[in-house]
């Protein structure tokens, strides 16, 4: 009887001895198991004399629970246990640094774009946007580029190898000044009957192609159209018009400003506006800008205007070219190349 209860403390001892729920079970079977210690105890019941046995029996019962118990526990404790290891293992420092997403910025020729904008709109000027892929009549014909001027050789642009619906070829365009066309007819076509019509003032931006590539020209480049037509616009309008953009576009005041007599077919007369700083790096030396002219009566008349009663300017000029002196860049190739380290410095 008294060796009977012993097996509780000597379960206990062993079950508490047992590390892991493998080896726990395993010290189960040596009570509980088929050849286990209290199944012993039952089969030696049948021996006992009728009325011991309900003693006896009601005795192991009542140990074999009590070891049943302590082996719960046992299993209970080795889970708890085992979880405690795995959150300790799993834990969180939260003192150590977050992974911060990395700040994101404006391509310098981003931030360009934008200004020139913001500076001719805060002037009254639309702003257009219209097709990288032009057919050739508005791209050239329209701008009374004759047939075979240089400037339609198939060196110096990207043809594409459909017709249009009209049965135009089309071509990559070479320049913004096809958007004079675009945005003048569609205008006009809105202002119907209007007499005077209100006048047409705006810029577009956008990319343009050439076959061209060195450290300061690249097969696309950026540029943005001025128009302004009215009954009444002079050259000296396109000077004053421009000079204040630069001014304002550089941020400075000692801006010297020339235009010299140039060719465009789209202009007579026509000028390349050119610009000196006073003082820093670039201090005394003239750096081209722009094409700009008085807009030629055959373009006027394409606009689908009298050219007896409407005259104004127009001017083209490069958006990368600007952003190099604005920020002394002196590789055209590197605004378009992705290094991070260039392009974090305008961030
Ligand atoms: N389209 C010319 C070019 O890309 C630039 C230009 C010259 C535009 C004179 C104009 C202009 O509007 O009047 O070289």
């Amino acid at each position: 009887m008294n060796s009977l209860h012993a097996l509780i403390d000597q379960a206990r001892a062993d079950f508490a001895r047992a590390a892991d729920a493998a080896a726990l079970e395993n010290t189960k079977a040596r009570y509980l198991g088929k050849a286990g210690l209290i199944t012993a105890e039952m089969k030696a019941l049948a021996s006992l004399a009728p009325e011991d046995k309900r003693a006896r029996g009601a005795e192991i019962n009542a140990v074999k629970q009590a070891i049943e118990r302590a082996l719960q526990d046992r299993r209970d404790a080795i889970e708890q246990a085992a979880l405690q290891a795995q959150l300790e293992a799993q834990a969180i420092d939260v003192t150590l640094p977050g992974r911060v997403a990395d700040r994101g910025g404006l391509h310098p020729l981003t931030r360009s774009w934008m200004r020139v904008e913001q500076i001719f709109r805060s002037i009254g000027f639309d702003v257009a946007d219209g097709p990288e892929i032009e057919d050739d009549w508005t791209n050239f014909t329209a701008l009374n580029s004759p047939q075979n001027h240089p400037a339609r050789s198939m060196q110096d642009t990207f043809y594409v190898d459909v017709d249009d619906v009209h049965g135009q070829p089309l071509l990559l365009r070479t320049h913004t000044s096809p958007m004079q066309v675009r945005y003048a007819r569609m205008h006009v076509q809105r202002q119907a009957a209007a007499s005077p019509m209100s006048p047409i003032k705006v810029i577009a931006p956008g990319r343009t192609y050439r076959v061209d590539s060195d450290a300061t020209h690249s097969p696309m480049f950026h540029q943005f159209e001025g128009l302004w037509i009215d009954t009444d616009v002079s050259m000296a309008d396109l000077k004053g018009t421009f000079t204040g953009f630069l001014k304002a576009f550089f941020e400075r005041d000692d801006i010297l400003v020339r235009f010299r007599p140039s060719y465009f077919p789209f202009t007579e007369p026509s000028a390349e506006i050119d610009m000196m700083f006073e003082s820093g790096p670039l201090k005394g030396r003239w750096l081209e800008l722009a094409g700009s002219g008085q807009v030629h009566p055959t373009v006027v008349r394409n606009f689908g205007l009298d050219p007896e009663r409407y005259i104004g300017f127009a001017f083209g000029s490069g958006i990368d070219r600007l952003t190099m002196l604005r920020y002394g860049v002196t590789d055209l190739r590197l605004f378009y190349e992705n290094d991070l380290r260039f392009l974090q410095q305008f961030a």
